[in-house]
């Protein structure tokens, strides 16, 4: 994939998740299968199945958060990224098909080198090809990689980026999706990597009635469960596992307490499953939880940021406060 040279930065090693991943799809899954509370890494749901499934998500009404941020973006893109000259480059940590990307490179018509960022490589492809095609000067140079773990910037993109502003973008409220204190470590490493003078605009989805987030996570139209059921089929699939996908349902709840939505899939009945010559045996009711998303208020998730040495800025929402966008500041020293 990537030729090694300038790690992203060790620091995030140090918030290592508390969820199964970074050591292999089978490895990661045969170990959050053991533990007490059974456990999936949201990594795992972007095989290219899963990926499509999640770009369905992100169009369903139901999933208000796409449509808000694309329309706070649309509205206030351009002072998002004012000041920033063609030399400045940007960086996008989990970039999907770049759709919203693309309303702030019209507005910024000077950013002449884009590095996305993402798992799904065969999205990094698309949008590549359709970027290069409306953006002739602008440089793309995609990496395919878990930016949550120390990424390894390929030698011409760390050449290109020699004496250049670094602006990141990380939309889509993935934020949501670490544990505060992982999330804590993230934000660390993106300012570490982005540089002192190194500007972060980050989409949060706000706190709000459950009945609004749940339906968010638990569509009518049941794509987030395909989406959800999808990590069993990719077991099944690439593990050789044997689960039978009509014994689980996917279920989205809300701890108002921790102030999250949690996706599980729940056993509907006592069953077995056999993945890799090892029995997992579940009982009637029991949830494998593979997701959160935490959701912040305005002025919680600014103290985030503070938490990791960033210097809240500005922020953008919509009329109904339904989610954010927040400017963060690299200090200089
Ligand atoms: N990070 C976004 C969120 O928490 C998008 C997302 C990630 C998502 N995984 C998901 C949305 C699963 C629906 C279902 O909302």
């Amino acid at each position: 994939m990537t030729q090694g040279c300038e790690p992203m930065t060790n620091e995030i090693d140090r918030a290592r998740p508390a969820e199964p991943r970074g050591r292999g799809f089978a490895a990661d899954v045969l170990d959050g299968l053991s533990r007490p509370e059974k456990r999936l890494s949201c990594l795992y749901f972007y095989d290219a199945v899963g990926c499509d499934l999640f770009d369905e998500i992100t169009r369903l009404p139901d999933y208000y958060p796409t449509r808000v941020e694309t329309d706070i973006l649309a509205s206030h893109g351009e002072e998002m990224l004012d000041g920033a000259s063609e030399e400045a480059a940007l960086f996008e940590f989990g970039s999907g098909s770049s759709r919203k990307t693309e309303i702030l490179l019209e507005r910024a018509p000077l950013l002449s080198l884009y590095a996305p960022i993402d798992v799904c490589a065969s999205a990094l492809d698309n949008a590549r090809a359709r970027l290069a095609a409306r953006f002739p000067h602008l440089r793309v140079s995609p990496i395919a990689a878990d930016f949550s773990r120390p990424v390894a910037l390929p030698r011409d993109l760390a050449e290109d980026l020699a004496g250049r502003r670094r602006i990141g973008f990380f939309p889509g409220s993935t934020i949501g999706n670490f544990a505060p204190e992982e999330a804590r470590g993230l934000l660390l490493a993106m300012r570490l990597l982005l540089g002192p003078g190194g500007r972060l605009i980050v989409g949060v989805d706000l706190k709000k009635e459950p009945s609004r987030l749940i339906a968010a996570y638990n569509d009518a139209r049941g794509v987030t469960a395909a989406f959800n059921l999808n990590l069993l089929a990719r077991i099944n699939r690439e593990l050789g596992g044997g689960f039978d996908l009509s014994g689980f349902g996917h279920q989205a709840i809300y701890d108002e307490r921790a102030g999250r939505v949690e996706m599980r899939l729940v056993s509907r009945r006592r069953q077995t499953a056999t993945i890799a010559g090892r029995d997992f045996a579940f009982s009637r009711g029991e949830a494998i939880h593979t997701e959160d998303c935490y959701k912040y208020a305005v002025d919680e998730f600014r103290a985030a940021a503070s938490g990791a040495g960033w210097l809240p800025g500005r922020v953008w929402t919509d009329a109904e406060a339904l989610f954010s966008v927040h400017e963060l500041t690299a200090p200089l020293q």
